[in-house]
């Protein structure tokens, strides 16, 4: 899923434009959100027009589907907004139609939209897989603290679908009314959100209101957080979800990264030794940016520094503690 960071992004700033692939239904139209150029990936807000019918079939995509508002018919069953699909790829579903027109989030999960006519499913699929539920009525909020350390209370969850092998989720989120955290969070994964109604706020990216959406890559500072009113958004990571928390709204995703690296080297070192030190027993861990930042401004002899790996390195002289080959060179000061 290499899609580039898109955000701040909102659908009500762009027009549909119509589908036009073989095999799909007129009366389908599309705002692209987010594309990965090279599988055929995207996520799609689409409106079927009153009247729109697609004969039964399957995609060779996985997908999954919310219904924003309006109704949805699949084969004579009605669905109402907050539905939510999870399709295999080879998975024949009946038609779908709408007779008064709809709204729907669509994801294509591993390769561009297509839609081949059948009744009956493909050899291959993963049959099993499938489900699907009206997230509104039939799924109750749930502490947000899925994932430790947790968001703030107030965010609030509905686990819609989940990866047992990648550990990636698809689920819904609410923040309630005067919501806020004031920290600021990155994750090893990729982070997709769609705001289905309500507007939220984040100091990076200003307003992301109804319609607000992003696809953002691992590694990305994003919070403090806040909602006025609260809102209610469709939420996906690709992987497993981990809150690394901070307060220095100044570091770049390869420093976050290294952070991450930092924490694994300390919490699994065999894990991490395996993983990253293939070429040399190096004697320093990554940096982990939160544990060596100057936390009381300048401070001449920079005592502060150089502490995450247990070397301290008090250097009276002015130097760059960070050039590509500074840690092959300590001859020059004392390792008290
Ligand atoms: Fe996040």
């Amino acid at each position: 899923m290499a899609r580039p960071h898109i955000e701040p992004f909102c659908d009500r700033d762009t027009s549909f434009k119509s589908m036009v692939l073989p095999g799909f239904s007129r009366g389908m139209s599309y705002k692209m959100l987010s594309l990965d150029v090279d599988t055929g990936a995207c996520s799609m807000t689409v409106q079927l027009d009153a009247g729109y019918i697609q004969p039964p079939g399957f995609s060779w995509t996985e997908r999954e589907i919310i219904v924003i508002e309006g109704e949805l018919a699949i084969g004579d069953r009605t669905c109402r907004k907050g539905h939510y699909f999870f399709i295999p790829a080879g998975y024949a579903m009946p038609s779908v139609s709408s007779e008064q027109g709809c709204l729907i989030l669509v994801m294509y999960n591993t390769a561009e939209p297509s839609h081949e006519e059948a009744t009956e499913h493909h050899a291959l699929a993963q049959v099993d897989l499938y489900h699907d539920v009206d997230s509104y009525m039939d799924i109750p909020w749930a502490m947000g603290n899925v994932a430790k350390p947790s968001v703030a209370s107030g965010c609030l969850i509905k686990l819609l679908n989940f990866n047992p092998q990648s550990q990636a989720m698809t689920f819904l989120y609410c923040m309630t009314p005067g919501f806020y955290q004031d920290n600021i969070s990155y994750h090893d994964c990729a982070e997709e959100s769609y705001h289905l109604w309500g507007t939220s706020w984040m100091m990076q990216f200003g307003e992301v209101p109804t319609g607000g959406y992003f696809w953002r890559p691992a590694y990305i500072n994003h919070g403090a957080f806040a909602s006025e009113y609260g809102c209610i958004a469709l939420g996906r990571v690709d992987s497993k979800l981990f809150n690394h928390f901070h307060y220095n709204p100044w570091t770049t995703p390869v420093e976050n990264a290294d952070r991450s690296q930092a924490r694994l080297y300390n919490r699994d070192p065999l894990l991490y030794r395996w993983a990253f030190s293939t070429d040399h027993n190096h004697p320093h861990s990554p940096e982990d940016f939160e544990t060596t930042m100057s936390r009381r401004g300048e401070e001449g002899g920079h005592d502060n520094e150089h502490k995450s790996d247990g070397h301290r390195h008090d250097h009276w002289h002015g130097h760059h503690h960070h050039e590509k080959d500074s840690h092959h060179n300590h001859g020059d000061h004392d390792h008290s």
